[in-house]
């Protein structure tokens, strides 16, 4: 248990005096500590892919100020962006002036789906499917006993008809999972590639894909928080202007697709930092968050912002497939590290504090765009990274 997340003139130390005060914080051990350095080495690189010829490290840094469900939290983020880290520092300080981030999450229900072609009587084939749901759910009784165990496993099976296609009509099978703390893609493919020749025995079809779907809309999650607009005020704008100002900014993101990419973006900077972080799969994130985002038809913002009583009123939902146990989790010391700091999420935990870092980082992206623009500190910090690499130095001045 973190006491309190506030960390003021955190920036101002080295990074040797923040690793000290962090280790004493978070309660880090030696070994802990010794995985900032990277992580991973050549050798372990080679067991993760194919044809490595080393590795590559990125800036790990924390955000302090979180409150999110009452629990005071650092922020760990990977990322090479500069004023990401600032910026999400500065909005979960604005958040807590309204007592920090409300979140929730859906059962870790994943999506596989199975194609199948030539049916010969589709709406024959939907009935006897259905019919037979529960026996073919019983033929995946044997896979994942870990997840079962733990209260997990297949949960239902639905079909759809996608009846004028290039290809010619397809029944579309989706078997439903919860996959626990596993973020799930092989435990689905498995399963998936199981049940598709017992489909096609029942269906007379052909199965052609067999794989999850990465618009993981059964396992979604959300956070939102209660702002006093006097905590967004800037020198120059006061917090009511400034909570309307976002307010029309989301509704500009709502309704335009240019905007909303843009908007959206600035969300995945704080998802996919804790994303890269704590070893997630940031691609099959970034997928299932866009697709959500188009789900009437129209790509829009992720977001909803709205003032009322004198509080600006934020909300994110979206799909966030991640997983505590497996995949690079397992193998990464600086993943099992941000996971630590994190207090040792479950996997719902950890798509509840991931989807409070994207409102986070929204929030100050908005903030910022309402204010004095997005150049300002961007600028500023662009600079000090120029300097500090010396780049001028290097090309000539150039
Ligand atoms: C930059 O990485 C992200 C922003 O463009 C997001 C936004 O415009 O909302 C600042």
């Amino acid at each position: 248990m973190i006491k309190s997340s506030r960390l003021p003139g955190f920036y101002k130390l080295s990074i040797a005096e923040r690793r000290q005060l962090l280790s004493e914080l978070a309660e880090l051990s030696e070994e802990d500590l010794r995985s900032l350095a990277g992580g991973i080495t050549p050798a372990d690189a080679d067991v993760l892919v194919e044809n490595a010829v080393g590795v590559y490290a990125l800036p790990f840094a924390i955000a302090p100020n979180f409150i999110i469900d009452g629990e005071e939290l650092f922020m760990p983020l990977v990322i090479e962006e500069p004023s990401v880290v600032a910026a999400m520092a500065h909005a979960a300080k604005i958040v807590r002036a309204g007592g920090g981030f409300t979140t929730g999450s859906s059962r870790p229900v994943m999506i596989g789906q199975i194609q199948l072609l030539d049916v010969p009587y589709p709406d024959a084939a939907i009935i006897r499917i259905k019919a037979l749901k529960s026996e073919l759910l019983s033929k995946l009784e044997h896979l994942h006993p870990t997840i079962r165990r733990l209260g997990g496993g297949p949960v239902d099976l639905q079909v759809r008809k996608l009846p004028e296609t290039p290809a010619g009509p397809m029944l579309i099978v989706h078997l439903l999972m919860d996959t626990r703390d596993a973020m799930g893609a092989n435990a689905i493919n498995t399963a998936v590639e199981t049940l598709a020749p017992e489909l096609e025995a029942i269906t007379e079809g052909r199965a052609l894909l067999r794989i999850l779907s990465n618009l993981s809309d059964q396992r979604r999650a959300w956070a939102s928080c209660r702002i006093p607009v006097g905590a967004l005020e800037t020198p120059e704008v006061s917090g009511e202007e400034v909570a309307q100002g976002i307010f029309e900014a989301n509704v500009f993101a709502w309704a335009d697709p240019y905007r909303a990419a843009t908007h959206n973006k600035g969300i995945f900077n704080g998802i996919d930092a804790v994303a890269l972080a704590t070893g997630q799969d940031w691609r099959a994130i970034e997928a299932g968050g866009h697709a959500y985002a188009a789900r009437d038809g129209q790509y829009r913002a992720l977001t909803e912002w709205r003032v009322e009583s004198n509080h600006l009123l934020g909300y994110l939902e979206m799909p966030l497939a991640v997983g505590t146990v497996g995949g690079l989790t397992k193998y990464h010391p600086t993943a099992r590290l941000a996971l630590k700091l994190l207090q040792d999420p479950d996997a719902r935990r950890l798509s509840q504090i991931m989807v409070a870092a994207g409102l986070a980082q929204n929030l100050a992206a908005l903030r910022a765009l309402v204010t004095e623009g997005i150049q300002r500190g961007h600028m500023a910090l662009h600079q000090r990274r120029a300097s500090m690499l010396n780049i001028e130095g290097r090309d000539g001045g150039k």
